[in-house]
């Protein structure tokens, strides 16, 4: 049997899973899904890098030991891949002991080899971007990732001869076109080994700054350089070095496999990588697949901008199937793409609720309406029957090619040809002047050719909307059955995959249509109506209670519906005004969470933002995140107000505490 092995970067532990890395893991959850059908033994490997500089700075930030905090962020990873319909085989973290072990047989081997020395080195150290800038690579002598001042460092350290692989891996990627793809950044890579002598890579950083990380095989005052430690997992996960001439063995079996990262580390993954597998006598990866960006808005995701997306939010809102659907239709694989709920919102009321889904509702309710739910026989097809089989299985044969292709946006795209077909073909046949005419054969035919189409793409949709496809093909009397080649090649070349008289079902409404989202104005940031004059008793009283501090007591509630309430206890890390709103202020609040919250308030009327730092407070810690003018809050911190002043409610309890 083929195999088929795809991997995930695996990401840092210094901050929470966003769009991002859902991006990349939905990707190859959609690849590995995509092989199954084909009939392949498709296997996905994801999983965390957790050693080095920035893990110990992240850690530090939030007062836990290295350990506890990659134990916290990388089970926030693991927990949530389940959650977005990710079926992943393995997931490794680089602080797993046998990583460590295979890390340090690689290292062993490059040494032995001689393709490992020792030698002094200074240049200009980003803790950022944890590596070595030269004089020639700063911009106005700032790092050009981060714009911070780097460190000069000057230290003996160990050295990779990736020079003497230059030559050796320009020719490879000459050789094989599709080696990195798409094309723009084979090329990148190629303008790499071109121009000039690559340098060596440092693989080490002496234990006197930093130990948090895999010790050196040959120099216990030494570790890993972090890049070196974390593109060894791909084939560490598979159990190498262990498995390296065993022939049942996991890495025997799926090495080599194929990558998907974004443009961000194509470095490592299309140089580091292939030379280190290249001296290690190992034989290179397939491809590397290289994706763009998610913006948010045309904007670069931030945590100071307040505009990251968290995932399983928006999946659980817009629906799982449809999130993934979307990702995949709307980004043209290489290039960047923009986020924005208007985009998600605008993409499933076209394509699933209007095309897809109104399809299976119309199909399903006249089937029933017609043929009490039963399909029925083929009858004797007529032209128009036949051209429409001929287009989806046309477009069917084009998806899968493209699909493999990583062309996914285009693959999609064809697929909708014969769903928008099939409306088309629907209004065309008019199914209900047959029946109204009393040609219940003819009308069979009509039904029988569209369920046996929409199956055809229901089944093929299934790597990117799993859920959604067995329903939908459930709905059409058959239930998701097994994967294989000769399934699938059946699929493509027959018509006929539906069962006479089987049950289909009654109605389908997978995707209803959604709301255009409206951005939320916070209260205090919308402009002042004009004061109308009290309209009532009751209304006076309550305006004139109001300014005397006492409310009219509100309605009983459940306690039950109190204690959904998270109220916590902060303290505020950093205050400041608002960049487009004078009314509002922005906070960094610590909840005792591994990162701290941004909340934006309305509160600037009353307070100086300096004055604020270091207070401690009660934060409504359960309410959605909401933009307030283009940065998101996540959540409400409580005050009380009297007299036109305003306090904040205060305690001493440590940061987290609940409050009940
Ligand atoms: N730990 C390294 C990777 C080591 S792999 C041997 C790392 N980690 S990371 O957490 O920064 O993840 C980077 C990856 O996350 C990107 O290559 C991409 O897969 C994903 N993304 C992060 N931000 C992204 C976007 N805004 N858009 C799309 N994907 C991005 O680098």
């Amino acid at each position: 049997m083929k195999t088929y092995y795809i991997t995930t970067p695996i990401y840092y532990v210094n901050a929470r899973p966003h769009l991002g890395h859902a991006y990349s893991t939905i990707v190859a959850d959609t690849l590995k899904r995509f092989h199954t059908m084909l009939g392949e033994d498709a296997r996905m490997q994801t999983g965390t890098d957790e050693h080095g500089d920035k893990i110990v700075k992240a850690a530090a930030a939030a007062g836990m030991t290295p350990q506890a905090f990659t134990d916290n962020i990388s089970g926030a990873f693991r927990e949530l891949w389940p959650q977005l319909g990710i079926e992943a085989d393995g997931f490794i973290r680089t602080t797993d002991p046998t990583h460590k072990k295979a890390v340090q047989a690689l290292l062993q081997r490059l040494y032995d080899k001689g393709d490992i020395y020792f030698s002094e080195y200074g240049g200009h150290y980003c803790y950022g971007c944890e590596r070595f800038y030269t004089e020639k690579e700063l911009v106005d002598g700032l790092c050009p990732q981060h714009l911070t001042r780097p460190e000069y460092i000057s230290e003996k350290n160990y050295f990779f001869k990736m020079s003497k692989y230059q030559d050796k891996l320009r020719q490879y990627i000459l050789d094989n076109p599709d080696f990195i793809r798409p094309e723009r950044y084979r090329s990148e890579a190629l303008a790499m080994l071109e121009g000039g002598v690559l340098e060596d890579l440092c693989i080490s950083r002496p234990k006197s700054r930093l130990t948090w990380g895999i010790e050196l095989p040959f120099d216990k005052d030494y570790v890993s350089y972090v890049w070196f430690d974390a593109l060894s997992n791909y084939i560490t996960a598979l159990g190498w070095p262990e498995g390296e001439g065993d022939a049942g063995s996991l890495y025997q079996k799926y090495w080599p496999g194929e990558h998907l990262v974004a443009k961000d580390i194509l470095k490592p993954h299309g140089i580091f990588w292939p030379t280190m597998l290249m001296a290690a006598d190992l034989p290179l990866y397939r491809h590397l697949n290289v994706h763009g960006y998610w913006l948010v808005r045309d904007t670069k995701m931030s945590k100071s901008l307040g505009n990251v997306v968290d995932p399983l939010r928006a999946a659980e809102h817009f629906g799982l199937d449809a999130f993934r659907y979307f990702l995949l239709r709307e980004m043209n694989f290489g290039s960047d793409a923009s986020y924005s709920a208007e985009a998600i919102t605008t993409r499933i009321n076209a394509d699933l609720a209007n095309d897809l889904g109104n399809l299976f509702s119309r199909v399903l309710s006249m089937n029933a309406k017609y043929f009490q739910s039963k399909i029925p026989p083929l009858g004797d097809p007529s032209e128009a029957d036949d051209a429409l089989c001929e287009l989806t299985d046309a477009s069917a044969a084009n998806y899968v090619q493209l699909f493999g292709d990583m062309r996914f946006s285009q693959a999609l795209d064809a697929l909708w040809t014969p769903i928008r077909a099939m409306n088309k073909y629907v209004d065309e046949q008019a199914p209900w002047t047959l029946a109204k005419a009393g040609q219940t054969e003819r009308l069979g035919c009509v039904l029988r050719t569209l369920l046996e189409n929409m199956y055809k793409v229901a089944y093929l949709l299934w790597p990117i909307m799993p859920t959604a496809s067995a329903t939908l093909q459930s709905q059409l009397g058959r239930p998701l059955g097994a994967f294989s080649e000769a399934a699938l090649n059946d699929l493509l070349k027959y018509r006929a995959h539906l069962r006479t008289g089987a049950d289909t079902a009654p109605a389908s409404n997978l995707f209803p249509r959604l709301e255009l989202p409206k951005e939320e104005a916070p209260e205090a940031a919308k402009p002042k109506k004009e004061k109308k004059p009290a309209q009532n008793k009751a209304e006076q009283t309550k305006s004139e209670q109001k300014k005397s501090g006492q409310e009219a007591p509100k309605a009983a509630i459940e306690l039950a519906d109190f204690q959904k309430l998270d109220l916590r206890v902060g303290t505020i890390l950093a205050a400041e005004k608002h960049p487009s709103a004078d009314r509002l202020l922005r906070f960094d609040v610590d909840l005792g969470e591994p990162q701290p919250r941004q909340i934006v308030s309305g509160i600037a009327a009353f307070f100086r933002p300096e004055d604020l730092v270091g207070r401690k407070v009660v934060v409504v810690a359960n309410l959605p995140p909401r933009p307030l003018r283009g940065l998101e809050s996540q959540g409400m911190i409580l005050t009380a107000e009297a007299d036109g002043k305003l306090d904040l409610l205060t305690v001493n309890a440590p940061n987290g505490a609940p409050v009940a």
